[in-house]
C-alpha cells in the first residue's frame, strides 16, 4: 500500500462534497488513497458509519453488479439507497432534469446516475446540490476502474510500473482504464481492431497524466503485441449497451480479438485476468480463461463493494 504520512482521510478530504464524474475528477495521490482505504475497509481494519445517508439510484441501464454494490455499500455504513427507476418516476414522462435532480437533492445526500450520454450525467452534476457518482456512461466507467486496480493491487502490491493490457473494445471501460492507469502509474496498452480504438482525446487526455505519474499509454492494433509481458489482460464485451445493433458488424470485426489462452501464455508468467462483466463467454473471452487460475475476475467483481465503500465515504465526508 502507498504511505500516506498524514493518513488517507487528510488526502481525500477535498473530495468531501465533490463530484465523481470521470477517473480524472481524483488526483494521483487521491486515488491511490482511495484504493488504500478500500483495503482497509475489506480487510475489515476499518468500519465507518456515516449515520444513514441516502443514496439515490437513477440507472436508465441494465445493472447487476454496480446497482448491488452501491446497495450493500450503503447498508454497511449504516445508510441506505433509494431506487429512482426512470420508467416509474416522473423522469420517463419527461419531467425536466434540472427540476428532478433540484428535487432529488433535498430528499437524497448523493446519485448514482447510470445513462448514455457523458453530457446528461454532467446536467445531473450542474443541477443538484449533492455529489452526483457515474455509475457509467457510453463515456467513462470509473467506479469500475477503482476496482479493477485494487484488483491489481491486492495481487501484485505497488502498481506503479505494472502494465496492463486490455484487449478489444476502446469503450467506456478502456477509457477509465486509461485515466485512472495513468493516474497510478499503471502502463496501458489498448488493442483495438481499426476503427474501434479509443477517443483520441481520452489519449491526450491520459497521455497529459501519465507526465506526472511517469506510466505509458500505448493504443496498438495487434492483440499478440498488445498482451506481450503485462501482468494483467483485461477484456470487456464488444457491443455495449445502445449498441445492440451494431453487434453482428462487431463480432466480424472483432475476430482474432478474443481473450484466451494464446494471448495468456504471451503475457507476464504471473499475469492475472480480469473482465468487468458480464461477458459472452467464447466471444470475447475463451470460456476456460474466465475459470483459470489466473482468473481475478470474481474477486474484481466483488471489489466493486469495497472501491465503492471507500468512495462513498469520501464523498460524504465520514472518514
Ligand atoms: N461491470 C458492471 O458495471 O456490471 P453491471 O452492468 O452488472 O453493473
Ligand atoms: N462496456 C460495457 C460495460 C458494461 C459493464 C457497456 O457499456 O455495456
Amino acid at each position: 500500500m502507498a504511505s500516506f504520512p498524514h493518513g488517507v482521510a487528510a488526502v481525500l478530504a477535498p473530495v468531501k462534497g465533490a463530484d465523481f464524474l470521470s477517473s480524472s475528477d481524483l488526483t494521483c495521490e487521491q486515488t491511490a488513497a482511495l484504493l488504500d482505504l478500500a483495503i482497509q475497509l475489506k480487510r475489515g481494519e476499518r468500519r465507518i458509519d456515516l449515520g444513514n445517508r441516502v443514496l439515490g439510484l437513477i440507472f436508465k441501464k441494465a445493472s447487476t453488479r454496480t446497482r448491488v454494490s452501491f446497495q450493500v455499500a450503503m447498508a454497511r455504513l449504516g445508510g441506505q439507497t433509494v431506487d429512482l427507476d426512470p420508467q416509474v418516476t416522473q423522469l420517463g414522462r419527461g419531467e425536466p432534469l434540472e427540476d428532478t435532480a433540484r428535487v432529488l437533492s433535498r430528499f437524497c445526500d448523493v446519485l448514482a446516475v447510470r445513462t448514455f450520454a457523458q453530457k446528461e450525467l454532467d446536467d445531473y452534476a450542474k443541477w443538484a446540490t449533492i455529489p452526483v457518482i457515474n455509475a457509467l456512461t457510453d463515456h467513462e466507467h470509473p467506479c469500475q476502474a477503482l476496482a479493477d486496480f485494487l484488483t491489481m493491487q491486492e495481487a501484485f502490491g505497488d502498481l506503479k510500473g505494472q502494465t496492463l493490457a486490455y484487449v478489444g473494445d476502446g469503450n467506456n471501460v478502456a477509457h477509465s482504464l486509461m485515466i485512472c492507469g495513468a493516474l497510478l502509474g499503471v502502463n496501458i496498452r489498448i488493442g483495438s481492431p481499426k476503427g474501434f480504438e479509443p477517443l483520441s482525446e481520452v489519449v491526450e487526455q491520459a497521455n497529459a497524466l501519465v507526465v506526472e505519474s511517469g506510466s505509458s499509454i500505448t493504443v496498438l492494433n495487434d492483440p499478440f503485441e498488445t498482451v506481450r509481458g503485462a501482468q494483467a489482460l483485461y477484456t470487456d464485451v464488444w457491443a455495449s449497451m445502445g449498441q445492440e445493433e451494431e453487434r453482428l458488424n462487431r463480432e466480424k470485426a472483432f475476430q482474432g480479438f478474443c481473450l484466451d489462452e494464446a494471448l495468456l501464455a504471451k503475457a507476464d508468467s504471473k499475469a492475472i485476468v480480469l473482465h468487468c462483466l458480464p461477458a459472452h463467454r467464447g466471444e470475447e473471452i475463451s470460456s476456460g480463461l474466465i475459470d483459470d487460475g489466473a482468473s481475478r475476475i470474481f474477486d474484481q467483481a466483488e471489489n466493486r463493494l469495497h472501491a465503492q465503500q471507500a468512495l462513498l465515504a469520501a464523498l460524504l465526508g465520514g472518514l
